[in-house]
């Protein structure tokens, strides 16, 4: 077995240089070859938040299906950057893989911790991670899918062997707990998700399609204003509002519901595969009715479209992998399987990943 760049050994299928863009002769499948995730400890249930907003639990269940969100504990420094690291770790751990074995990293992320370096540089340091290249991708609610796939064609292409693509987000830090936020706060939770892509001679193994569009005149229905000039025309320019999600909720629900089935759709269309062939729809978790009618539209059973959003709220790009995460560890994500990865969110983007694992 000979050695890449960096002297260590590399397997008899065509690898190359390793990390850093060498090419790798001849066409490779990828696999997903380990997940983990992380989820603060602190929970916030509708009851706390009927404390701080007027607002119930009846209503919060009914109009979103959640119960309780995890969100961090920000006054001792927990946001993005150590959320990630745990979730890095325990996927490093599960794929049994260490730092130096990865080649890239990609953080999904709209609550990086600084605007310099990128949090997955962050992340990265934290878990002892020292050559590969390392960056964040902002696409809000759509960035782990968006990853996903560009990973998958980095490593199809054959620059890079093994890329962790994390989707880590600290929603809490953006939020007005009151009653002023009410129709926004009550949504969203922290979290962070991994997963590790790989090469593999198995060419069958990889995205069978994939779709991602964004439409930026949709941006004012979801946007973080950082300073006066950030509000949309003929909307109120108030102080109160910086740094907190601004968001229309009814007419990001309405987009939702749409988008989801025609994404659907699109993807199934593009792969040439029909509903019933796919073994698990992996969506992100932004309400619990326009899960459930995606759900009606298909004729999917419960089985086939995972959800958890009544524990963990809305998690933005941490939803899909940490999806990803607890249906591989309760053996229903397995080899073999076709699975759906799907999301929209601010931008106003969408995105889905079709995979033959
Ligand atoms: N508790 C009680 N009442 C609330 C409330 C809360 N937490 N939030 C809003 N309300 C009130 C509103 O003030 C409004 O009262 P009014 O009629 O007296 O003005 C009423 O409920 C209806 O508000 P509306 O915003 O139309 O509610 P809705 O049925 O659209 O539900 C969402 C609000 C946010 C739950 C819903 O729009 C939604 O889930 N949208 C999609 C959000 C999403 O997925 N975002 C992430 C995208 S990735």
């Amino acid at each position: 077995m000979s050695q890449d760049l960096h002297g260590r050994p590399h397997s008899g299928f065509g690898f190359g240089a390793g990390a850093g863009g060498g090419t790798f002769a001849g066409r490779v499948g990828v696999e997903i070859v380990g997940s983990g995730s992380y989820l603060p400890q602190r929970v916030l249930t509708n009851q706390d938040l009927e404390k701080v907003m007027d607002t119930s639990d009846e209503w919060i269940v009914q109009r979103t299906g959640i119960r309780e969100r995890h969100i961090c504990d920000a006054a001792n420094g927990e946001a993005t950057k150590r959320m990630g690291a745990h979730a890095l770790r325990r996927a490093l751990s599960d794929a049994k893989i260490g730092p130096d074995d990865l080649d890239l990293m990609i953080c999904a992320t709209m609550t990086g911790e600084m605007n310099c370096p990128a949090t997955a540089n962050l992340i990265g340091h934290e878990v002892g991670v020292k050559r590969a290249g390392s960056f964040d991708l902002n696409a809000a609610c759509s960035g782990f899918v968006y990853a996903v796939n560009l990973a998958h064609d980095l490593i199809r292409g054959g620059a890079y062997r093994t890329v962790a693509v994390m989707g880590v987000d600290c929603l809490s830090t953006l939020m007005d707990y009151s009653t002023a936020g009410r129709g926004t706060a009550i949504i969203f939770g922290d979290a962070a998700g991994c997963a590790i892509f790989r090469a593999t001679p198995d060419t069958r193994k990889g995205i069978l399609a994939q779709a991602m569009h964004a439409d930026g005149e949709g941006w004012k229905e979801i946007f973080v204003p950082r300073t006066m000039h950030d509000f949309p025309a003929g909307q109120a320019c108030d102080p109160s509002k910086l740094g907190k999600v601004q968001m229309n909720g009814a007419a990001v629900f309405k987009f939702a519901v749409s988008t989801f089935s025609n994404l659907i759709e699109e993807t199934l269309e593009k792969g040439n595969v029909k509903p019933e062939e796919v073994d698990m729809f992996i969506c992100h978790q932004s309400n619990m009715r326009i899960l459930k009618s995606a759900r009606e539209r298909f004729g999917l059973s419960e089985d086939k479209l995972y959800i958890n959003i009544d524990r963990v709220g809305n998690t933005v790009g941490a939803s899909v992998p940490l999806c990803l995460d607890e249906l591989r560890k309760a053996g229903k994500v397995r080899e073999g399987q076709k699975v759906m990865f799907l999301a929209f969110g601010g931008g106003l983007t969408w995105a889905s990943s079709l995979w033959q694992l």
